[in-house]
């Protein structure tokens, strides 16, 4: 089976590729690197990657290259790549937003127009509901985003359903609910709380600490989009945990793990939604879904991992001045050549 993954640098998508090719896919990785957080941090994600029988990767960006190319052979294309971030998507960097989440999956459904695959897998978001009317918050229930990103997550998955019923494209949409583990993307809270434990650095609390998430550990989502495209199911499904678990309780957690960490309140952000909680009933009859990993599993696997990473980034930090150039080569659409220094 071939599959195109996009946003195939990113914590997510990373994750993904190595779940595929671990289950004997050829995998097509594209990712055009936004500056939402450092290209040395994505670079990282996919640098054990590339070595990895039947692996590809390719730098573009798919709102200006053709994609016909790209798609050649491809039997199923996991659509990752966007812009996140609910926080920062008021204002003028909206369109951003616009352009990476609507445009792109546009241009993309367009492109799969002609072509027989068997799925294409969207990761959607559970930022899609708002402020929930009832928790667990099953699939029926009307989404009302709250923030400028959760609309344009609605739109790209409403996209994905028109194409579906006006022109066949057996479309799934994930509405993944806060993903958490090893490389989580630093803007988000495990990251920086562990960041904040590790380095004695400030975390702050957005809020009091009492909103609630349906935390999703990385390897229970992936394993979610495998499914996914290998059934025979198209839709809208939640992808949770399994547990909501309130931020007072994860700072209590890392603490006991990682060491005390130096907390500051601040205000409540606009766009964030107070509590979450994914119904995953749809998810469990379509594709056989079952959460795997405990919240206090995923939040001590993903410290260890930030622990191990911090050691060795001081380890690379005190040996840098003896380490050569050493260039990371890798296709390139629509743009010149790009290498960049191994280990950032
Ligand atoms: C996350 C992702 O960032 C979105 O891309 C994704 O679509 C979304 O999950 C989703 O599930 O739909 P969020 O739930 O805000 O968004 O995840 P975190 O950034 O990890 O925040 C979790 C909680 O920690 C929020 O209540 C937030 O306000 C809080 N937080 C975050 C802090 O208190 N301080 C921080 O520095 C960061």
């Amino acid at each position: 089976m071939n599959a195109l993954v996009t946003g195939a640098a990113g914590f997510v998508g990373s994750h993904l590729c190595g779940e595929l090719l671990d289950h004997g896919y050829a995998v097509r990785g594209v990712d055009c690197f936004t500056d939402y957080y450092p290209r040395a941090r994505k670079c990282q994600n996919v640098e054990p990657l590339l070595g990895r029988r039947g692996f590809r990767f390719t730098e573009c960006d798919l709102h200006d290259v053709e994609l016909g190319e790209l798609l050649d052979d491809i039997d199923v294309v996991f659509h990752l790549a966007g812009q996140p971030g609910v926080r920062p998507s008021w204002g003028r960097d909206f369109g951003h937003y616009v352009r990476q989440n609507i445009s792109v999956t546009q241009r993309l459904l367009e492109a799969v127009k002609p072509r027989p695959i068997r799925k294409l897998v969207y990761a959607s978001s559970s930022s899609v509901y708002g402020d929930a009317e009832c928790f667990p918050t099953p699939e029926s229930v009307r989404p009302a985003p709250v923030s400028p990103y959760g609309v344009t997550k609605l739109a790209a998955e409403h996209l994905c359903e028109l194409y579906r019923v006006n022109f066949g494209i057996p479309t799934v949409s994930l509405r993944l609910f806060t993903v958490y583990g090893p490389r989580q993307r630093p803007d988000m809270a495990f990251s920086r709380l562990v960041e904040a434990a590790l380095r004695q650095r400030t975390f702050e609390l957005y809020g009091d600490g009492s909103q609630t998430r349906d935390f999703t550990y990385v390897a229970d989502v992936v394993s979610a989009m495998r499914d996914a495209a290998l059934s025979d199911w198209c839709g809208v499904a939640n992808i949770g945990g399994g547990s909501r678990t309130s931020m007072k309780q994860v700072i209590a957690a890392v603490e006991a793990l990682c060491g005390p960490v130096d907390i500051t309140v601040g205000r409540t952000q606009q766009g964030d939604v107070r509590h979450t909680a994914a119904d995953t009933r749809v998810a469990a009859t379509s594709f056989g879904y079952a959460p795997r990993t405990s919240i206090t599993d995923g939040i001590r696997y993903s410290s260890s991992y930030c622990s191990r990473r911090w050691r060795n980034s001081m380890v690379i930090r005190s040996a840098a001045f003896q380490m050569p150039n050493a260039s990371w080569p890798f296709t390139s659409l629509g743009g010149p050549e790009k290498s960049v220094v191994a280990g950032g």
